[in-house]
C-alpha cells in the first residue's frame, strides 16, 4: 500500500455525470462524481451491478459523451473534440474487459492482434525479427509462449488465455492508464489470481495507473491502493484500500463487506 497524497494526477474528475433517458425516464448512471487518480496508482471502483461502474468507464475512456462535469488528463483539461484528437487520448488510456473474446474479431490471427500493436505504436516498419522478439517479450510477460500462439485464432485459447493475450497488447501499448472492467468476472478462479498478480506486475514495472472495476470488494481489498465504493451514481465513500474496508463508515461499504465473509482472512491465492 503506498501514498498517493503526493503523487503526480494522471485523471481527475469534478462532478462527472451521464443522464440517460428523457423526461420522466430520466436518471443520472453517473451523478456528480469526484475523483483524483495518480500515476502509478491501482485504484479500485466497486459497486453492485447496476451502480454505474460500466457508465463511468465509458466516460473515462471516451466512448460515451459527458452529459456534465470536467475530466482532466494529466493535469490539463481532456479534449477529445476530433477524431484525432481521440486517437491521441487513446494512446494514454486502454481498457480490458469483460469478455476478451467479445472485442475480437474471431477470425483474426494471434499474430495480427500483436502485429497490430506494434504498428499503433509507431513500430510497424521495424524488420521482423526485432517485431518477433518484442512479440516474444510481451507474450513472456504474460506467460504465454508466442512460439506456440502464432497462427492460432482466439477460439482456439481459453479465456484465461485470451484475457493474457490482452494483457501482452497492453504491455506493448504501455499506456499510462489502464481500465479493466471486470477482467476476471468470467474466467475461472485459477487464472483469475494469475490476471490480478499480472496487472500488479504491470503496474509495479510501468508505473501504470490501474482502474479496477469490480462487484466483488474482497477482490478490491486485495489488489488495491485505493478504492472508490459506488452506489446509484454516487461515490459513497473512498480512500486507502486498507482504511475503507477495514474500516468502513458507510452503511452500503458494511453491507458489501458483509457479503464476504472472507475478508479479514489471509488471502489464500488458489481460491481467489
Ligand atoms: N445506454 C443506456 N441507456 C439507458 N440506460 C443505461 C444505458 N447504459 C446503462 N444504463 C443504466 O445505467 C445504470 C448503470 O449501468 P452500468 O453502468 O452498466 O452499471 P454497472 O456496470 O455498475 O453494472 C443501470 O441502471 C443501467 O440500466
Ligand atoms: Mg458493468
Amino acid at each position: 500500500m503506498r501514498d498517493f497524497n503526493n503523487a503526480k494526477p494522471c485523471l481527475t474528475g469534478k462532478g462527472v455525470t451521464k443522464t440517460f433517458g428523457f423526461g420522466d425516464k430520466k436518471m443520472n448512471a453517473v451523478d456528480h462524481v469526484d475523483f483524483n487518480f495518480h500515476e502509478g496508482e491501482f485504484v479500485s471502483i466497486v459497486g453492485e451491478s447496476g451502480s454505474g461502474k460500466t457508465t463511468l468507464s465509458k466516460m473515462l475512456l471516451g466512448l460515451i459523451s459527458v452529459t456534465e462535469g470536467q475530466i482532466d488528463f494529466q493535469g490539463k483539461p481532456r479534449d477529445i473534440s476530433t477524431n484525432a484528437k481521440k486517437k491521441e487520448y487513446w494512446k494514454g488510456i486502454q481498457a480490458i474487459f469483460q469478455d476478451p473474446f467479445a472485442s475480437y474479431n474471431m477470425f483474426y490471427k494471434i499474430d495480427s492482434v500483436l502485429l497490430d500493436c506494434l504498428k499503433m505504436r509507431g513500430d510497424g516498419s521495424l524488420p521482423y525479427e526485432k517485431k518477433f522478439e518484442l512479440m516474444t517479450e510481451a507474450c513472456s510477460f504474460v506467460n504465454l509462449k508466442f512460439a506456440e500462439l502464432t497462427n492460432k485464432y482466439p477460439f482456439e485459447l481459453s479465456g484465461g488465455q485470451m484475457q493474457r493475450l490482452m494483457i501482452a497488447r497492453i504491455f506493448l501499448l504501455k499506456p499510462k492508464i489502464l481500465l479493466a472492467d471486470e477482467p476476471t468476472s468470467m474466467i475461472d478462479a485459477c487464472s483469475r489470481a494469475t490476471i490480478l498478480d499480472m496487472l500488479l506486475k504491470l503496474r509495479d514495472e510501468i508505473n501504470m495507473t490501474i482502474i479496477f472495476i469490480t462487484h466483488d470488494i474482497g477482490l478490491a481489498y486485495y489488489v488495491s491502493d485505493t478504492v472508490y465504493i459506488m452506489e446509484h451514481g454516487k461515490f459513497v465513500e473512498y480512500g486507502p484500500a486498507d482504511k475503507v474496508i477495514l474500516n468502513p463508515q458507510a452503511p452500503y461499504t458494511k453491507r458489501l463487506i458483509n457479503d464476504v465473509p472472507k475478508i479479514y482472512e489471509e488471502w489464500d491465492l488458489t481460491t481467489v
